[in-house]
């Protein structure tokens, strides 16, 4: 198969259903929507990955607290709440998968079983201590004193509370044989997980050797039938981790399979960095599959500066955000004010001060401005830019600059923030050529070298916030079709989503003639959207 036919494929973490999403939960699905739409716009096959992740003693226990069953909760949360949040985060998922679904099961029973017969799981004794809000189990070293009502116990460094202790006859998988293949692999394949301190961390992890790893749990049945030994449900992560191959076609239809696997990133928060940088890529050693091209941990979204949690019940719920400002303003608020691979804390102030600053002032007074300046001035049809000298030339060039950073840091470095940096920076630089040129002024002067100066600096700032609309699309896909529509673009370039990113920065693009409307306000002032 030709290598260009190979579907560039990203995931998120499938996410647990006890309860409904919230920011933090949608924080990874943002970042994966920006970057497929990236590389979907730069021409590529693409294929963008997310769902649920349903079984476990964690859901099991939320279902029965609600006097529900499992499957009747599962069922529940994903009409009402997981499918709903991706319409309101914009989200272009190809594919939304859920591991209560018989695509899944009868593959990852298949695979544990070839595993089994393989002799690459035994039965053993497990004694250890288990938190159910993290669903892992966990060393001495991942425990804390507890504070408060757990005074005096050990509890979970991520939720803060007490772990159980388990005593069960398991099934196990030999993680301990894949220490030194994985630590040669990380040692071969730099980029394999990224960013650096998220690869230091995992690398130091393994090389204190890794434990066999309990796959199989009997005290409950909600989970996935081990088809060897059916008293058991196998353990909720190697049930879980097998979403990214069987809803891409594993032991089902081998020719998408081969074409989407392996995956291109996965995305994942840092929390969960072992799962998918030691768990998985061994799994997927014994089976002997291709492993992932690279696992990016990013940080957290902070709430008084812990980990905002659907456990701890310290959420915000994305429509909260959007319901006042805008799905678009919420995508560029999380790419543009956390880096991506760090912590970050949402502020409404924040949000506020960067949507009206960045968003409304720079950005969409800009598009409203020259909009509004070839309607006064040429009838709402863009003019020619017959006077181009180093003013203008100056802007081409920056933009060239702003589309190759961009293209490099979203599409390569998954560095969304100093992507974005790019681009708002050029169009920063587009309003200081307005302030300098004064076309309101050259506007008066009449004369025919006067009006090809007027033409010229309408036709520079047009061009430009046609690549704006471009490069921000993966970003911003509402307002960025808005402002193609008031710049007439579609009718001689097309449709926007198929504009080659990475030929953004071409200067000219644009046709002399372009039928330029006003158009809705890209970003309207809050108290004009603020209801009531
Ligand atoms: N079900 C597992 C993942 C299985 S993937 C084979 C799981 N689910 S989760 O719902 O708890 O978390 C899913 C993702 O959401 C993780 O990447 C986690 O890091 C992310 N986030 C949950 N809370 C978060 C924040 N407060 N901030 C940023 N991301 C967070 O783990």
């Amino acid at each position: 198969m030709a290598s260009s036919d190979k579907s560039y494929y990203v995931t998120t973490p499938i996410y647990y259903v006890n309860d409904a999403p919230h920011i933090g939960s949608a924080y990874t699905t943002t970042a994966g929507d920006v970057l497929t739409r990236w590389h979907r716009q730069r021409g590529e096959n693409v294929w963008y990955l997310t769902g649920t992740d349903e079984h476990g003693e964690k859901l099991l226990r939320t279902a029965r607290a609600n006097g529900v069953s499992p499957q009747e909760w599962t069922d529940k949360l994903v009409r009402e709440a997981w499918l709903p949040v991706l319409e309101t985060i914009d989200a272009a998922n190809d594919d939304f998968i859920r591991t209560t679904e018989k695509r899944h099961t009868e593959r990852v029973q298949e695979f544990w079983q070839n595993l089994h017969d393989a002799g690459e799981v035994y039965k053993g004794s497990y004694e250890g201590l288990y938190c159910v809000a993290c669903e892992e189990h966990k060393l001495p070293g991942d425990l804390e004193e507890g504070t408060g009502e757990y005074a005096g116990q050990l509890v979970c460094k991520v939720h803060h509370r007490p772990v159980e202790t388990i005593r069960e006859e398991n099934y196990f998988f030999k993680l301990s044989q894949y220490t030194d293949k994985l630590l040669a692999y990380y040692e071969e394949h730099p980029e394999f997980v990224q960013p650096a301190t998220a690869r230091n961390e995992v690398v130091s992890f393994v090389k204190q050797g890794l434990q066999d790893l309990s796959i199989s749990r009997t005290s409950f049945d909600w989970g996935i039938p081990i088809p060897w030994d059916t008293k058991h449900v196998l353990y909720v992560w190697i049930d879980a981790l097998l979403n990214y191959v069987t809803a891409v076609g594993y032991g089902s239809d081998e020719e998408k399979f081969e074409r989407t696997w392996p995956a291109d990133v996965h995305l994942v928060g840092k929390d969960i960095l072992r799962f998918h940088a030691v768990i998985w890529p061994a799994m997927l050693m014994a089976a002997g599959l291709p492993l992932p091209k690279k696992v990016f941990g990013h940080g957290w979204l902070l709430v008084g500066g812990e980990k905002m949690s659907k456990t701890k019940l310290t959420g915000i719920a994305p429509a909260q955000i959007t319901d006042h400002f805008g799905s678009d303003a919420y995508r560029y608020y999380f790419m543009r004010a956390i880096p991506f691979g760090q912590d970050g804390s949402f502020s409404w102030e924040d949000l506020n001060a960067r949507y009206t600053s960045e968003l409304a002032n720079d950005y969409g007074n800009l598009a409203s401005r020259v909009a509004a300046m070839v309607g006064k001035y040429f009838g709402g049809v863009l003019p020619e830019a017959s006077a181009h000298g180093p003013a203008e030339q100056t802007i081409a060039d920056a933009l060239a600059a702003a589309v190759a950073t961009a293209d490099e840091r979203i599409g390569e470095a998954l560095d969304f923030q100093g992507g974005l940096n790019a681009v708002f920076d050029f169009i920063k630089l587009v309003n200081g050529y307005l302030t300098e040129q004064e076309p309101w002024k050259v506007a008066k002067d009449e004369s025919a070298e006067g009006q090809a100066r007027l033409a010229t600096i309408l036709y520079t700032a047009a061009e430009s916030l046609r690549a704006v609309a471009v490069l921000l699309n993966a970003v911003m896909p509402k307002s960025s079709a808005a402002l193609w529509d008031s710049l007439g673009a579609e009718a001689s370039l097309g449709e926007l989503a198929k504009q080659p990113v990475q030929d953004a920065g071409r200067w000219g693009q644009l046709p002399a003639g372009s039928v330029v409307t006003k158009g809705a306000v890209l970003f309207p002032r809050l108290e004009e959207r603020a209801e009531g």
